[in-house]
């Protein structure tokens, strides 16, 4: 099974990352073969950005990765821009890509309502990149959250296109959508999902906070007026902290609705608060021991850049020659 998934460089990975995303592409270092992860810089140009900061960010995320667990032995991690596959291909895939599916892309809509200054042409190639990051290596399961499903039904319109016009090249890929902790909630909006650019710093856990930041963020989460430690109708603040004990403790949400029966929102918040606390102070741990050694970073990156241009690479002269492009074989 090849597994291949993304994650943009912005250096404050939060815990709807590490929930939703993060935690799946460690359990599929043992299933992939190979389980490929990739930093997408070339996303991360999609919006304003600030050249130094990108590649300080950069390190920041290989870091957070490495530190919570993915290995370099195990699994692919490299540089989206240090392969240039990725771009070639996103050209071939755009000549097979609807210019109304672009449109109708939430995330675009989302964005390029947000941008103060100028709404590029790469957001709104951005989901086409996204492709070909997936399509160049024929993976077949992509771990994300549940914000990237239209991305990843998008990649597969543009395979089955392709496949219908030049042969069967691609491969359409399923996405891997957690049950519990595919939409971690803002914790001063329990309504709006916890991102990195759009959501409030004080609802935000970040993976490197400090304990006492992390309690603070959880005693203040806005939950309701009423009480019951339950999930349901107007009780999206607690059904949030409920879904990430779940998710922390490895039990069905309907356990932890049980063990806090009889409890109070103040004890509640604090077990979620004191659990994540525990479950991250490894993480940040190991991020400061790794952080420092950019020279080590960028030889992980390199090396599992040089893996994957080779896979890359036998996708992208299929697709060329298929379609028409360059000289002929006889
Ligand atoms: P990004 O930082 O936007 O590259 O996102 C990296 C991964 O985290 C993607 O697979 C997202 O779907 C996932 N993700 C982002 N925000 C959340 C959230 N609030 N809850 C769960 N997963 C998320
Ligand atoms: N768009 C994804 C996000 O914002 C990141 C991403 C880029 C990705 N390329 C990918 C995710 C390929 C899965 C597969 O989270």
């Amino acid at each position: 099974m090849r597994i291949f998934s993304g994650i943009q460089p912005t250096g404050r990975k939060h815990l709807g990352n590490y929930i939703g995303a993060i935690r799946q592409y460690v359990e599929g270092q043992d299933r992939g073969d190979p389980a490929i992860y990739c930093i997408v810089d070339l996303h991360a140009i999609s919006v304003a950005w600030d050249p130094a900061e990108l590649r300080s960010n950069l390190y920041d995320t290989t870091a957070i990765l490495l530190a919570s667990g993915l290995d370099p032995d195990r699994c692919v991690l490299f540089r989206q821009s240090d392969v240039r596959e990725h771009t070639e291909l996103c050209w071939l895939l755009s000549s097979v890509t609807s210019h109304g599916d672009l449109n109708r892309m939430h995330q675009f809509k989302d964005k390029s309502s947000k941008q103060r200054e100028l709404v590029s042409a790469a957001l709104f190639f951005y989901p086409v990149l996204q492709a070909a990051d997936v399509l160049a290596y024929r993976a077949e399961e992509v771990p994300v959250g549940e914000d990237q499903r239209q991305h990843v039904e998008l990649m597969r319109e543009i395979a089955r296109r392709f496949n219908e016009r030049f042969g069967e090249i691609l491969v359409e890929p399923d996405h891997r959508i957690p049950e519990i902790g595919a939409r971690i909630m803002d914790l001063q909006d329990p309504t709006s999902k916890m991102s990195t650019t759009g959501g409030s710093e004080q609802g935000t856990v970040y993976v490197l906070d400090e304990p006492a930041a992390i309690e603070k963020k959880f005693r203040s989460a806005v939950t309701d007026s009423g009480q019951g430690i339950v999930r349901g109708e107007g009780k999206e603040g607690i059904a949030n902290l409920i879904e990430i004990l779940s998710v922390i403790r490895g039990l069905e949400p309907s356990a932890i609705e049980e063990e806090f029966a009889s409890a109070g929102y103040g004890d509640f918040k604090s077990a979620v608060a004191e659990a994540t606390s525990e479950f991250l102070a490894p993480v940040r741990e190991r991020y400061s021991e790794i952080r420092p050694d950019e020279k080590a970073l960028d030889e992980v990156l390199s090396a599992g850049a040089e893996r994957a241009a080779e896979m890359a690479s036998v996708v992208l002269d299929e697709a060329r020659s298929a379609m028409g492009l360059g000289p002929g074989s006889g």
